[in-house]
């Protein structure tokens, strides 16, 4: 029930009432029985009036209702616009503030108050004002602007990166009559995006430089093999072929030439391998062999350099199963250097080299020496390349602070590890953990 149909409903009541009057002040005959008849026709009509007007408080009632969830919901909406995390603004076409809430408020440090009436551009600086108006005129037109960066300025003048969301506010027709925008500080965000760049830069540089040295340590490596294995293995024929021709002094000299030739070659192996660990392009030959042969090889092979030191060099094999899966060069290679340190920083005592099960997958190569010992403050550098404790001891003891860092970095490939445990003055324990079986 509208309240025209109540009306038109009144309307009829009311011509009945008339055309009701007529008929008695015309029809006098039958007065008795008009009466009656009228009044029954008013009473219905009463009736119909009373039940249209229920019907019409009943729509008031739930027109009430109504009303008060649309207050409640306008309300909800205030609040969540007012409390919202980010920046809201509304403002007429021209960009003239209407409404703002309180992060814009923050944002633009200026009272909420103030900042209605004022044109949003006056938070533009300079300089950026022309690329604003176009915005605006675009805003306008095509009714959004999503995520666009530009430099704002809060109200003492201070400028921020700023990240702009706007939408057209429609009349029913579709013409813009006003703007919702979103601001959002990113000035946090670009400097810790500009930061990452920054450090992937100069990771990306690391990673050049360090490929590039080990590119040069490669070819240099390489180049100097060549002519070197030509003046150890021409200077050995020349030996061989005519000793009896050479004096005594040019004799020495020849084996001089000899030694530091070969001195010069385990050098240059050494970095070769190391740049080819390095650069991830050493890979192991894996085999099953014998592992306590291959410790007996390795302490045979050093057995006269301990002996001129009068250092007695000793092995104690523990070890059920002998056979192993690894790279027996690699590993030869890998020990070697670590029985060769002992014997060379160890003056007087013994160095002895053991190898044990840990369990069924695992074994364990321990050198111990009586030698000079680690500082605490060493330990924490001796695996690096090219790091050497005591430059005066180690330049008499020969070498390149090399030998611990292939050992380090073979280890990885081996899927093993090293500790090492050291006194200054009493001597030094590294042990080798390693897979029975190494992977492939
Ligand atoms: N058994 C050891 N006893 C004492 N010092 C050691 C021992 N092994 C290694 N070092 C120290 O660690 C340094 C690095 O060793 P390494 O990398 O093999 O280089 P290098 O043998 O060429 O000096 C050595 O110069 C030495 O100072
Ligand atoms: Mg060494």
């Amino acid at each position: 029930m509208n309240f025209d149909k109540f009306v038109s409903k009144v309307k009829g009541v009311r011509q009945q009432s008339d055309l009701l009057q007529n008929r008695i002040t015309k029809e006098i005959p039958n007065r008795e029985d008009l009466l009656v008849e009228t009044v029954e026709q008013l009473n219905t009509s009463l009736e119909e009036l009373h039940v249209a007007e229920e019907e019409l408080l009943q729509q008031n009632e739930q027109l009430v209702e109504y009303q008060q969830e649309i207050n409640n919901e306008r309300q909800r909406y205030q609040e969540l616009f007012d409390f919202a995390p980010d920046a809201y603004l509304i403002t007429d076409t021209y960009g003239k503030i209407l409404e703002a809430n309180r992060a814009a408020s923050q944002l633009l440090t200026i009272e909420r108050k103030k900042l209605a009436g004022k044109l949003i551009i006056i938070f533009v600086p300079q300089a950026t004002r022309r690329e604003f108006r176009k915005k605006l005129r675009y805003l306008y037109e095509r009714k959004q602007i999503k995520d666009w960066e530009i430099d704002l300025q809060n109200y003492q003048k201070n400028s921020f990166n700023c990240e702009i969301s706007a939408s057209s506010i429609n009349d029913k027709n579709g013409r813009c009559v006003g703007m919702r925008w979103l601001l959002r500080d990113v000035s946090a965000r670009k400097l810790a995006e500009a930061k990452i760049r920054f450090v992937e830069l100069q990771n990306f540089k690391l990673k050049e430089s360090s490929r590039l040295k080990s590119q040069i340590l490669a070819v240099l490596s390489h180049e100097l093999r060549t002519p070197l294995n030509a003046v150890i293995g021409f200077s050995d024929v020349l030996l061989r072929l005519n000793r009896n021709q050479f004096t005594p002094q040019s004799l020495n000299i020849i084996k001089t030439i000899i030694r530091n030739g070969k001195e010069l070659l385990k050098l240059i192996n050494n970095m070769l391998d190391f740049a080819g660990l390095e650069e991830g392009k050493l890979t192991l030959h894996l085999q099953k062999f014998n592992i306590k042969e291959l410790i007996g090889k390795i302490t045979d092979d050093l057995y006269f350099f301990a002996n001129q030191k009068n250092i007695c060099l000793e092995t104690h094999i523990n070890i059920q199963n002998v056979i192993v899966i690894n790279d027996p060069i690699r590993l030869q290679q890998l020990l070697s250097n670590l029985v060769y340190n002992a014997i060379k920083f160890t003056e007087t005592g013994s160095v002895s080299v053991e190898l044990e099960e840990l369990n069924e997958d695992k074994i364990i190569i321990t050198i111990q020496d009586t030698g000079i010992g680690i500082s605490d403050i060493d330990l924490k550098h001796i695996f690096q390349a090219f790091r050497q404790v005591n430059q005066t001891i180690t330049r008499t003891s020969q070498g390149t602070g090399l030998g611990l860092a292939i050992v380090k970095d073979l280890l990885v490939l081996m899927g093993g590890t090293i500790t090492v445990e050291s006194l200054v003055g009493e001597g030094s324990t590294f042990r080798v953990e390693l897979p029975r079986a190494v992977n492939s």
